[in-house]
Protein backbone atom coordinates (compact mmCIF):
# COMPACT_ATOMS: atom_id res chain seq x y z
CA UNK A 1 0.00 0.00 0.00
CA UNK A 2 1.13 3.55 -1.08
CA UNK A 3 2.25 5.72 1.92
CA UNK A 4 -0.73 8.43 2.17
CA UNK A 5 0.18 12.09 0.12
CA UNK A 6 3.76 10.40 -0.38
CA UNK A 7 2.66 9.18 -3.78
CA UNK A 8 -0.30 9.44 -5.91
CA UNK A 9 -2.45 6.49 -6.26
CA UNK A 10 -1.84 3.72 -8.86
CA UNK A 11 -2.59 5.10 -12.22
CA UNK A 12 -2.38 8.50 -11.73
CA UNK A 13 1.04 9.38 -11.88
CA UNK A 14 1.67 13.28 -12.45
CA UNK A 15 0.73 13.96 -15.74
CA UNK A 16 0.58 17.73 -17.18
CA UNK A 17 -1.21 16.58 -19.73
CA UNK A 18 -3.72 15.29 -17.40
CA UNK A 19 -3.95 18.12 -15.19
CA UNK A 20 -4.09 20.18 -18.61
CA UNK A 21 -6.97 18.22 -19.84
CA UNK A 22 -8.96 17.60 -16.46
CA UNK A 23 -8.58 21.22 -14.66
CA UNK A 24 -7.18 23.72 -16.58
CA UNK A 25 -8.46 23.80 -20.09
CA UNK A 26 -12.29 23.62 -18.92
CA UNK A 27 -12.30 25.66 -16.08
CA UNK A 28 -10.46 28.76 -17.64
CA UNK A 29 -12.82 28.25 -20.37
CA UNK A 30 -15.93 28.22 -17.99
CA UNK A 31 -15.08 30.09 -15.11
CA UNK A 32 -11.28 31.89 -16.11
CA UNK A 33 -10.28 30.88 -12.62
CA UNK A 34 -8.62 27.29 -11.68
CA UNK A 35 -7.53 25.17 -8.71
CA UNK A 36 -5.90 22.04 -8.66
CA UNK A 37 -4.98 20.56 -5.54
CA UNK A 38 -1.88 18.28 -4.62
CA UNK A 39 -0.23 19.68 -7.73
CA UNK A 40 3.23 18.12 -6.36
CA UNK A 41 2.39 15.73 -3.69
CA UNK A 42 3.43 16.08 -0.47
CA UNK A 43 6.87 14.97 -0.70
CA UNK A 44 7.80 17.53 -3.45
CA UNK A 45 5.55 19.98 -2.10
CA UNK A 46 7.27 19.88 1.63
CA UNK A 47 10.63 20.56 -0.11
CA UNK A 48 9.48 23.63 -1.85
CA UNK A 49 7.99 25.28 1.18
CA UNK A 50 12.08 24.16 3.22
CA UNK A 51 13.68 26.06 0.72
CA UNK A 52 11.02 29.60 1.25
CA UNK A 53 11.55 28.82 4.63
CA UNK A 54 15.17 29.24 4.24
CA UNK A 55 14.99 32.23 1.89
CA UNK A 56 12.58 33.90 4.40
CA UNK A 57 15.19 33.41 7.20
CA UNK A 58 18.62 33.94 5.37
CA UNK A 59 17.08 37.94 5.08
CA UNK A 60 16.14 37.32 0.99
CA UNK A 61 12.70 39.07 0.63
CA UNK A 62 12.04 42.66 0.79
CA UNK A 63 9.06 44.60 0.80
CA UNK A 64 6.66 43.93 -2.39
CA UNK A 65 6.33 46.49 -4.89
CA UNK A 66 4.05 48.25 -7.03
CA UNK A 67 4.67 49.11 -10.72
CA UNK A 68 2.73 51.99 -10.72
CA UNK A 69 1.56 54.19 -7.57
CA UNK A 70 4.85 55.66 -6.46
CA UNK A 71 3.21 58.13 -4.33
CA UNK A 72 1.64 55.60 -2.16
CA UNK A 73 3.76 53.31 0.83
CA UNK A 74 3.37 50.24 -0.90
CA UNK A 75 3.01 48.29 2.61
CA UNK A 76 -0.36 50.22 2.27
CA UNK A 77 -1.19 48.39 -0.40
CA UNK A 78 0.09 44.87 -0.06
CA UNK A 79 1.76 43.83 3.24
CA UNK A 80 3.96 41.14 1.82
CA UNK A 81 7.33 40.62 1.39
CA UNK A 82 9.13 38.97 -1.84
CA UNK A 83 11.99 37.34 -3.49
CA UNK A 84 12.19 36.63 -7.39
CA UNK A 85 13.68 33.17 -7.57
CA UNK A 86 14.92 32.07 -11.33
CA UNK A 87 14.58 28.37 -10.37
CA UNK A 88 18.34 27.57 -11.11
CA UNK A 89 19.62 28.53 -7.97
CA UNK A 90 21.36 25.82 -6.38
CA UNK A 91 19.34 26.58 -2.55
CA UNK A 92 16.00 26.74 -5.13
CA UNK A 93 16.46 23.95 -6.92
CA UNK A 94 13.06 22.41 -5.69
CA UNK A 95 11.19 25.96 -6.62
CA UNK A 96 12.40 25.35 -9.88
CA UNK A 97 11.49 21.72 -10.35
CA UNK A 98 7.67 23.41 -9.68
CA UNK A 99 8.53 25.86 -12.07
CA UNK A 100 9.06 23.26 -14.63
CA UNK A 101 6.08 21.53 -13.63
CA UNK A 102 3.25 24.90 -14.06
CA UNK A 103 5.23 25.30 -17.42
CA UNK A 104 4.54 21.92 -18.48
CA UNK A 105 0.93 21.93 -17.57
CA UNK A 106 0.76 25.64 -19.12
CA UNK A 107 1.90 24.57 -22.47
CA UNK A 108 0.06 21.66 -22.84
CA UNK A 109 -2.90 23.55 -21.85
CA UNK A 110 -2.36 26.55 -24.12
CA UNK A 111 -1.39 24.12 -27.56
CA UNK A 112 -3.74 24.15 -30.38
CA UNK A 113 -5.33 27.21 -28.76
CA UNK A 114 -7.05 25.38 -26.04
CA UNK A 115 -6.43 28.64 -23.71
CA UNK A 116 -8.63 31.40 -25.10
CA UNK A 117 -6.27 33.81 -27.22
CA UNK A 118 -3.45 33.35 -25.06
CA UNK A 119 0.03 32.10 -26.88
CA UNK A 120 2.93 31.68 -24.60
CA UNK A 121 6.08 32.40 -25.24
CA UNK A 122 7.67 33.57 -21.54
CA UNK A 123 6.93 33.64 -18.55
CA UNK A 124 8.33 36.03 -15.43
CA UNK A 125 10.56 34.43 -12.43
CA UNK A 126 8.58 33.27 -9.82
CA UNK A 127 7.98 36.18 -7.33
CA UNK A 128 8.12 34.18 -3.55
CA UNK A 129 6.04 35.85 -1.00
CA UNK A 130 5.54 35.96 2.43
CA UNK A 131 2.44 37.56 4.72
CA UNK A 132 4.18 37.80 7.86
CA UNK A 133 0.90 37.66 9.54
CA UNK A 134 0.90 41.33 11.15
CA UNK A 135 -2.69 41.48 9.76
CA UNK A 136 -1.46 42.76 6.35
CA UNK A 137 -2.82 41.66 2.86
CA UNK A 138 -3.12 42.89 -0.52
CA UNK A 139 -6.22 45.48 -1.33
CA UNK A 140 -8.00 44.79 -4.17
CA UNK A 141 -6.14 44.93 -7.48
CA UNK A 142 -6.10 43.89 -10.94
CA UNK A 143 -2.58 42.00 -11.91
CA UNK A 144 -2.27 43.30 -15.81
CA UNK A 145 -5.19 46.24 -16.18
CA UNK A 146 -3.42 47.93 -18.73
CA UNK A 147 -1.81 45.39 -21.01
CA UNK A 148 1.68 44.75 -20.00
CA UNK A 149 1.73 41.51 -21.90
CA UNK A 150 0.93 38.95 -18.57
CA UNK A 151 -2.11 36.97 -19.84
CA UNK A 152 -2.10 34.28 -16.99
CA UNK A 153 -1.50 34.22 -13.48
CA UNK A 154 -0.40 31.07 -11.29
CA UNK A 155 0.13 30.99 -7.29
CA UNK A 156 1.29 27.75 -5.73
CA UNK A 157 0.09 27.98 -1.85
CA UNK A 158 2.61 26.45 0.48
CA UNK A 159 0.20 26.75 4.31
CA UNK A 160 -0.44 23.87 6.00
CA UNK A 161 -2.85 23.99 8.81
CA UNK A 162 -4.40 26.58 7.52
CA UNK A 163 -7.39 28.14 9.00
CA UNK A 164 -9.72 31.11 7.34
CA UNK A 165 -11.46 31.66 10.78
CA UNK A 166 -8.46 32.53 12.49
CA UNK A 167 -5.23 32.92 10.26
CA UNK A 168 -7.50 34.94 7.60
CA UNK A 169 -5.31 35.43 4.53
CA UNK A 170 -8.31 34.14 1.87
CA UNK A 171 -7.54 35.13 -1.57
CA UNK A 172 -11.10 36.78 -2.76
CA UNK A 173 -11.56 36.79 -6.82
CA UNK A 174 -14.37 39.21 -8.02
CA UNK A 175 -15.39 37.73 -11.76
CA UNK A 176 -15.95 40.73 -13.85
CA UNK A 177 -19.94 40.58 -14.82
CA UNK A 178 -20.53 38.17 -12.84
CA UNK A 179 -22.32 38.53 -9.45
CA UNK A 180 -20.16 36.07 -7.08
CA UNK A 181 -17.10 35.98 -5.36
CA UNK A 182 -14.31 33.11 -5.32
CA UNK A 183 -12.74 32.35 -1.89
CA UNK A 184 -9.46 31.04 -2.17
CA UNK A 185 -7.68 29.38 0.81
CA UNK A 186 -4.12 29.41 0.26
CA UNK A 187 -3.39 25.55 1.13
CA UNK A 188 -0.68 23.75 1.37
CA UNK A 189 0.20 22.62 -2.06
CA UNK A 190 -2.87 23.92 -4.01
CA UNK A 191 -1.93 25.46 -7.72
CA UNK A 192 -4.25 28.82 -8.82
CA UNK A 193 -4.54 29.91 -11.91
CA UNK A 194 -6.80 32.94 -13.32
CA UNK A 195 -6.42 35.55 -16.07
CA UNK A 196 -4.34 38.30 -15.01
CA UNK A 197 -6.77 41.06 -16.37
CA UNK A 198 -9.16 42.93 -15.28
CA UNK A 199 -11.68 40.09 -15.49
CA UNK A 200 -10.36 39.00 -12.74
CA UNK A 201 -10.30 41.87 -9.42
CA UNK A 202 -8.87 39.98 -6.09
CA UNK A 203 -7.61 40.75 -2.72
CA UNK A 204 -6.16 39.20 -0.14
CA UNK A 205 -7.60 39.03 3.54
CA UNK A 206 -5.52 40.50 6.59
CA UNK A 207 -2.86 37.48 7.44
CA UNK A 208 -2.60 36.58 10.78
CA UNK A 209 0.41 33.72 10.18
CA UNK A 210 2.68 33.25 8.10
CA UNK A 211 1.27 32.98 4.58
CA UNK A 212 3.88 31.51 1.97
CA UNK A 213 3.13 31.67 -1.84
CA UNK A 214 4.95 31.32 -5.13
CA UNK A 215 3.84 33.31 -8.30
CA UNK A 216 4.24 33.02 -11.83
CA UNK A 217 2.65 34.90 -14.82
CA UNK A 218 2.84 33.84 -18.36
CA UNK A 219 3.38 36.31 -21.50
CA UNK A 220 0.95 36.19 -24.36
CA UNK A 221 3.82 36.94 -27.33
CA UNK A 222 1.45 39.36 -28.93
CA UNK A 223 0.34 41.45 -26.01
CA UNK A 224 3.98 41.31 -24.60
CA UNK A 225 5.63 42.74 -27.83
CA UNK A 226 2.54 45.30 -28.65
CA UNK A 227 3.90 46.27 -24.75
CA UNK A 228 7.34 46.66 -24.82
CA UNK A 229 6.56 48.49 -28.07
CA UNK A 230 4.15 51.23 -26.25
CA UNK A 231 6.31 50.88 -22.92
CA UNK A 232 10.09 50.53 -24.00
CA UNK A 233 9.24 48.84 -21.24
CA UNK A 234 11.66 49.08 -18.43
CA UNK A 235 9.79 48.19 -14.87
CA UNK A 236 11.75 45.67 -13.01
CA UNK A 237 11.38 42.35 -12.59
CA UNK A 238 8.09 41.71 -14.26
CA UNK A 239 9.24 43.12 -17.55
CA UNK A 240 12.26 40.25 -17.42
CA UNK A 241 11.41 37.90 -19.56
CA UNK A 242 12.29 34.31 -19.39
CA UNK A 243 11.93 31.15 -21.46
CA UNK A 244 9.27 28.61 -20.46
CA UNK A 245 10.67 25.13 -19.92
CA UNK A 246 10.33 23.17 -22.80
CA UNK A 247 10.19 19.02 -22.21
CA UNK A 248 11.38 19.55 -18.63
CA UNK A 249 10.71 15.96 -18.26
CA UNK A 250 12.84 14.49 -21.12
C1 LIG B 1 -9.25 48.00 -12.85
C2 LIG B 1 -10.14 47.80 -11.71
C3 LIG B 1 -10.16 47.51 -9.28
C4 LIG B 1 -11.27 46.56 -9.07
O1 LIG B 1 -8.09 48.43 -12.66
O2 LIG B 1 -9.66 47.68 -13.96
O3 LIG B 1 -11.32 47.87 -11.85
O4 LIG B 1 -11.37 46.03 -7.96
N1 LIG B 1 -9.54 47.54 -10.55
O5 LIG B 1 -12.10 46.30 -9.96
C1 LIG C 1 -0.44 39.18 -6.00
C2 LIG C 1 -1.63 38.53 -5.41
C3 LIG C 1 -2.58 36.68 -4.21
C4 LIG C 1 -2.29 35.65 -3.16
O1 LIG C 1 0.68 38.98 -5.52
O2 LIG C 1 -0.63 39.94 -6.99
O3 LIG C 1 -2.71 38.92 -5.72
O4 LIG C 1 -3.21 34.87 -2.86
N1 LIG C 1 -1.48 37.47 -4.58
O5 LIG C 1 -1.19 35.62 -2.62
MN1 LIG D 1 -2.66 39.93 -7.63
Amino acid sequence: PSIPGLLPPAGTAWSAERIAKQYIIPCMKYYGICVKDNFLGRQLGDCVLKEVEALNQSGKFRGGQLVSQADIPSRNIRGDQIAWVKGQERECQSIGTLMAHIDEAILYSAAKGQLGNCVINGRTKAMVACYPGNGAGYVRHVDNPNGDGRCLTCIYYLNKNWDVKTHGGLLQIYPEGKNVVANIEPLFDRLLIFWSDRRNPHEVKPSYATRYAITVWYFDAKERSEAKEKYKLATGQKGIQVPVTQNSRS
